[in-house]
């Protein structure tokens, strides 16, 4: 069957098509518009620009996907849309547009959960992980550890209690003048430093726990920042990039090696926006190398968000029944239904 699936929850527009049959997903089309370039004069993502901007390109990037998968709207089987959490505005214009054309058509809908389509995106490489693995979510808006016992069901075991992983290497690289978002070039930049230069304290919580707090290494790393500039000194930006990484990568690391042990699973799936970053996929990879745990993270065109993501999940809450029907809606939060 082929799936069609839709994301704009935050500054992306995508559509994408997905050809699924039991097991087996395959990517025919995945169309992104990124908004980055509007958002970076801002130096960060302004939500009525971003709505604005998905209005403007969902119809263009649905036709092209379309276009590009060689298939009709008559050839869909199914329409599956990011339904929460990300920006409210941002996410109603892909729900309505999606309600719209799935009406229009005689389609099944199905609302998806972004979170879970960045762990979906995994069931579209080579080794799909098969249930029950152990997630982990680092993205712009998340960093949570999640006990995935079915495609479709996942049971969060840890996760930050402030910010979430991208949004503190986006602020740290807004403040040392890096464009937004920061996330990519301060992994570069952190390639070229010590990491051991500046002591800057782990976001990992106590032994009792599985979640994360950034906050308090955000704040250190800004007053390490404002010192120097007191100080009249120059900010070693590499320094600071390697010693931030290495804080967050250690950190997020601890955390997944305990999850690991509590859960006794056998695969971790990282996914996400952070997920590109070159450092924490490494350490993970050793670290599952270690214990004889199967690693699996997308490509890098599947970390950010992208609709071939929200396909994949679709494609398992459909074979579930989880249908939608024109009365869905958008929600901003994580858990709409409770
Ligand atoms: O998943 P995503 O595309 O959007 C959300 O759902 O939030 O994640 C975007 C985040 C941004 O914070 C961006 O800076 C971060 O992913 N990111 C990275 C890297 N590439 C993107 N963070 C660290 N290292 C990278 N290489
Ligand atoms: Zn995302």
């Amino acid at each position: 069957m082929y799936i069609l699936g839709m994301e704009s929850s935050c500054d992306e527009t995508s559509a994408a098509i997905v050809r699924a049959e039991g097991d087996k997903l395959e990517i025919v089309a995945n169309i992104v518009a990124s908004q980055i370039e509007t958002h970076r004069l801002y130096g960060g993502v302004v939500p009525e620009i971003a709505s604005r901007a998905h209005i403007e390109a969902i119809t263009g990037i649905t036709a092209e996907a379309l276009e590009a998968a060689g298939i009709t709207l008559k050839e869909l089987d199914a329409v599956a849309v990011t339904a929460f959490p990300g920006l409210i505005g941002a996410l109603l214009v892909g729900v309505n547009f999606a309600k719209s054309l799935a009406y229009a058509n005689g389609l099944p809908l199905v609302a998806v959960n972004h979170i879970k389509a960045h762990v979906a995106a995994s069931y579209l490489t080579e080794t799909p992980p098969r249930p029950p693995f152990l997630a982990l979510v680092v993205s712009g808006g998340h960093t949570s550890l999640f006990d995935v016992t079915d495609h479709t069901e996942f049971h969060e075991i840890g996760a930050t209690r402030d910010d979430a992983a991208g949004e503190a290497f986006d602020k740290i690289g807004r403040v040392i003048g890096l464009p937004y978002p920061g996330g990519a070039a301060l992994d570069r930049l952190a390639g070229e430093g010590n990491q051991k230069a500046i002591a800057l304290p782990s976001p990992a919580l106590g032994n009792d726990t599985l979640d994360f707090s950034f906050s308090g290494l955000k704040t250190a790393a800004l007053n390490y920042i404002n010192h120097c500039h007191q100080q009249e000194k120059e900010v070693p930006r590499a320094d600071l990039a390697a010693s931030f990484t290495e804080a967050v990568v250690s950190g997020i690391a601890k955390k997944v090696e305990a999850a690991l042990l509590q859960t006794g699973r056998s695969t971790l799936v990282m996914a996400g926006g952070v997920a590109a970053n070159s450092h924490l996929r490494a350490r993970l990879a050793a670290l599952c190398q270690k214990r004889g745990v199967q690693f699996i993270v997308p490509p890098l065109s599947l970390c950010g968000d992208n609709g071939a993501m929200v396909a994949a999940a679709g494609y398992f809450e459909y074979l579930r029944g989880n249908f939608a029907d024109v009365s869905l809606n958008a929600s901003a939060s994580d858990y709409p239904e409770g």
